[in-house]
């Protein structure tokens, strides 16, 4: 670690030799990085890049090898991306640190050394690239004191992560946990459209179908792997629908005229809300609520109307009027600002991610606060860090980079299992739970054409079960320590896992528990007990069975 103090003074340094040039760079960097996550931009992202690598620029090339490492933009590249992150680590391009470290981590530099010693490379690569404002690094560096348990490292991090997310992320915006999964079996969510489906049902909008316009208005707003968000696209849908009389059409249209600057606005926006509402529909509230807030077109602003309406979409339960009332709360001295922080509680529970940053603001605002507050006790001081913590984690998992879940589900799609697995360690590295299972399935099919030994794929697949919960992982872990994958064989482990499976409800786990217990491996041999474990998982498989039939 001693060296790395040198080469972040030497990127400190370096980072203030420019002036404005270096603000409007780092601006259109930022853009173009962050179109490597989205399937639908990421080339142009790579060939902004590309050009200005060509003109010498470090920065550029460091975050090329990302885009190398991850097949964004460009064709996936693991020993070019090793080549050239090593050699831009010495001159100090920031973001190659974050690429060596996640390669070093996933054990793909090819150089022999111990696992610890990987990981604490890796580790020391994270923090400089995190000291050099890589929020994905700042993520990764904020887990790591998370899990050795130092709170106000992890705090710095994730809040130096949420405050670069924060800007870009919308007032509405939800953390959708709609994953998908590369094996079937794992996807408890049924009924996600595809991208044919979509294309059903706009047929069905274009040919009159109200319900169908709403429908591909949701969606398009909304977007979809393959679907580029499309809001002008939506309000066309939209318009269709609310002559069709939809209520839900009024209000949603409303809203997004409201939250985004269309040009040529021909609604009277509080007369579409104020028919909804007439007509029954109650989330109007809401956004009659935010009308008054902010005022809109020839609506002055008028705290009371939106007071009275916010309160009622609160009572009604929605989350939105959850968090614009703690809004107007905090601007309007009426309410006082422990209100705000109580209803930014219900919102931020259901995944509002701007609700959740407000709180964990006003969480970091306590704790300095409490710095010189005697009152304040440890106890009580870790307590606050740990929510802290917790809010603002959810805020940096809501970064651009987490469309590569997606991207990484349409790499696999389309046959190149290398970058899907790639991508998927990464997010599973961040934290995103889909992608474990992803990975690990990806692993354990072994052809993905980036690990070629077994030792290696066993290892890196045991990292990402351990991470991920549910059945099926504790069936893979079980199997692992069973046949000695990655981990030495350990019968007593392997017994546990299957058991520890099929209390959450595995047919499969249950069954290979009962084998365990038939041959007396790594458990008592008891038959008797076998034969009632059978029985049961095959009264479990039955039962699925009936269920996914009817
Ligand atoms: C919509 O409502 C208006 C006013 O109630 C009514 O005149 C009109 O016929 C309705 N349109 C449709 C398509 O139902
Ligand atoms: C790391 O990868 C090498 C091959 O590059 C392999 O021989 C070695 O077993 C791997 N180490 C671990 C711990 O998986
Ligand atoms: C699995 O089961 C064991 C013993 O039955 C238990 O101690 C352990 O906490 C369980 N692990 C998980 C992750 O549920
Ligand atoms: C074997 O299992 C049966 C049924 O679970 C139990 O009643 C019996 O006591 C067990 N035998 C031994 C030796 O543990």
């Amino acid at each position: 670690m001693r060296s790395d103090i040198g080469l972040i003074i030497v990127l400190i340094l370096a980072g203030s030799v420019y002036g404005g040039e270096l603000t409007k760079w780092q601006n259109q960097r930022e853009d173009a990085v962050f179109a490597l996550f989205r399937p639908q931009d990421a080339s142009q992202g790579a060939l902004l890049l590309q050009e200005a690598a060509s003109q010498g620029n470090a920065d550029a090339e460091s975050d090329l090898t990302l885009a190398k490492l991850l097949g964004m933009g460009v064709p996936q590249d693991i020993e070019a991306a090793e080549k050239s992150s090593s050699s831009l680590v010495e001159g100090g391009g920031a973001r190659a640190h974050t690429t060596l470290g996640l390669l070093l981590s996933h054990n793909l530099t090819g150089t022999e050394m111990t696992e610890e010693k990987r990981q604490s490379q890796a580790l020391s690569h994270y923090i400089i690239a995190a000291m050099s404002n890589d929020p994905i690094a700042q993520i990764l560096a904020g887990l790591h004191y998370l899990k050795v348990g130092d709170c106000d490292a992890a705090l710095q991090y994730f809040r130096r992560a949420a405050l670069a997310v924060i800007p870009a992320v919308p007032e509405e915006m939800m953390m959708q946990d709609s994953p998908r999964y590369v094996w079937p079996e794992d996807d408890e969510f049924e009924g996600r459209m595809t991208l044919d489906e979509f294309h059903f049902v706009e047929l069905m909008a274009q040919h009159g179908d109200a319900d169908a316009a709403l429908k591909t208005a949701v969606f398009l707003y909304r977007g979809l792997p393959g679907l580029p968000r499309d809001v002008r696209g939506a309000v066309g849908y939209l318009r269709q629908a609310v002559k069709e009389n939809s209520t839900s059409a009024m209000v949603m249209l409303s809203s997004i005229l409201l939250r985004h600057d269309i040009p040529d606005v021909e609604e009277d926006v509080l007369g579409l809300l104020q028919t909804a509402l007439d007509l029954g529909e109650k989330s109007a509230h809401a956004y009659l609520g935010l009308l008054y807030l902010n005022g809109f077109k020839d609506v002055p602003k008028n705290l009371a109307k939106a007071k009275i309406h916010l309160t009622q979409g609160v009572m009604h339960g929605f989350t939105e009027a959850f968090y614009l009332l703690g809004k107007l709360y905090e601007e309007d001295s009426s309410g006082g600002s422990d209100e705000a922080i109580a209803l930014w509680h219900v919102s931020a529970s259901v995944g509002h991610v701007p609700s959740a940053f407000r709180i964990a603001e006003r969480y970091w605002q306590e704790l300095h606060r409490g710095a010189a507050d005697a009152d304040n006790t440890a106890v009580f001081a870790k307590a606050l860090c740990q929510s802290a913590v917790s809010l603002y984690r959810e805020v940096a998992l809501s970064g651009d980079w987490h469309y590569l879940l997606e991207s990484a589900y349409e790499d696999y799609v389309s046959g190149h299992a290398g970058t899907a697995l790639m991508k998927y360690l990464l997010m599973s590295d961040l934290g995103y739970p889909s992608a474990h299972v992803n990975a690990g399935r990806l692993l354990d099919s072994g052809n993905d054409g980036i690990y070629n030994t077994e030792e290696a794929l066993h290892q890196q697949a045991m990292k990402v079960w351990q991470k991920a919960g549910g059945h099926g992982p504790y069936v893979r872990l079980g199997d692992l320590h069973y046949y000695g994958q990655g981990v030495p064989q350990d019968l007593t482990l392997a017994f546990m896992y299957y058991n520890n499976a099929s209390m959450l409800g595995s047919a499969h786990g249950l069954f290979n528990a009962a084998q365990m217990v038939e041959w007396g491996e790594g458990v008592a041999q008891n038959v008797t007990k076998a034969r009632e474990m059978y029985e049961e998982a095959a009264l479990k498989m039955l039962t699925f069975r009936w269920h996914s039939l009817s």
